[in-house]
């Protein structure tokens, strides 16, 4: 099944009240087209959002960090324990070094949250896909945020991300993100051999956010 993963980022439409109410659309849609979906928040609304809906909830970034004295990080047992099904790391709006992507891996995998990893092109791809995250989101930075998407924009990108992953490390799913805003968007991330999308603005920013999930979500059927 494919999956559609909508990121809040810190924008006013995706805090607090408002990611609760976009969780539930999605939570709406996704059982209406049979598409899982799942929402990267805040990690200060992950518990919040967790028990108002049945979709994952992901925390936006965790920290490479075990118990201990690390006051203003994040640690990957509190998220857990407040109900995150994982969290993203690395986005290329909080970029991590190599040696913590490991160690927050190997945290999450002990603990059981699941680990999107974002990389920024298919060489960083390549590198995160040898630490065995559950998936990589490929998205490249200069088309975050923009009204291009990047399987328009790049499509040789996410192909080639595809095929390195699936060389290097077979069981690690891969995502694409950057610009997506249609279903038309969606479908081809999927032709181009991704399991879903990683999304913000064109779906948080949306006026009619309901209508835009529900045309993502007939397109990654
Ligand atoms: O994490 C997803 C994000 O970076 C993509 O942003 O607004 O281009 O969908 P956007």
């Amino acid at each position: 099944m494919g999956i559609i993963v909508v990121n809040t980022k810190a924008y006013k439409e995706g805090i607090g009240k408002n990611a609760i109410e976009l969780a539930k659309i999605m939570e709406k849609v996704g059982n209406e087209y049979g598409v899982d979906m799942a929402i990267a928040v805040q990690p200060s609304d992950v518990a919040t959002v967790a028990n108002n809906t049945s979709i994952d909830v992901f925390s936006q970034h965790i920290d490479a960090i075990d118990y201990g004295s690390y006051t203003g990080w994040i640690s990957p047992y509190a998220v857990k324990e407040a109900g995150a099904k994982g969290s993203l790391i690395n986005h290329s709006e909080h970029r991590m070094k190599i040696e913590d992507i490991s160690k927050a891996i190997k945290i999450a995998k002990k603990i059981g949250l699941e680990i999107i990893a974002c990389a920024s092109n298919v060489d960083v791809t390549k590198a995160i896909a040898c630490l065995n995250p559950d998936y990589v989101a490929v998205e490249p930075p200069e088309l975050i945020g923009g009204d291009i998407s990047v399987t328009k924009a790049k499509p040789s990108i996410v192909k080639n991300a595809v095929s390195t992953v699936k060389k290097i490390n077979s069981e690690v799913k891969v995502l694409c993100g950057a610009g997506i805003k249609s279903g038309e968007d969606v479908a081809k991330a999927i032709e181009l051999g991704t399991v879903g999308v990683l999304v913000a603005s064109g779906v948080v920013k949306a006026k009619n956010k309901e209508k835009v999930l529900e045309e993502m979500a007939k397109a990654i059927k």
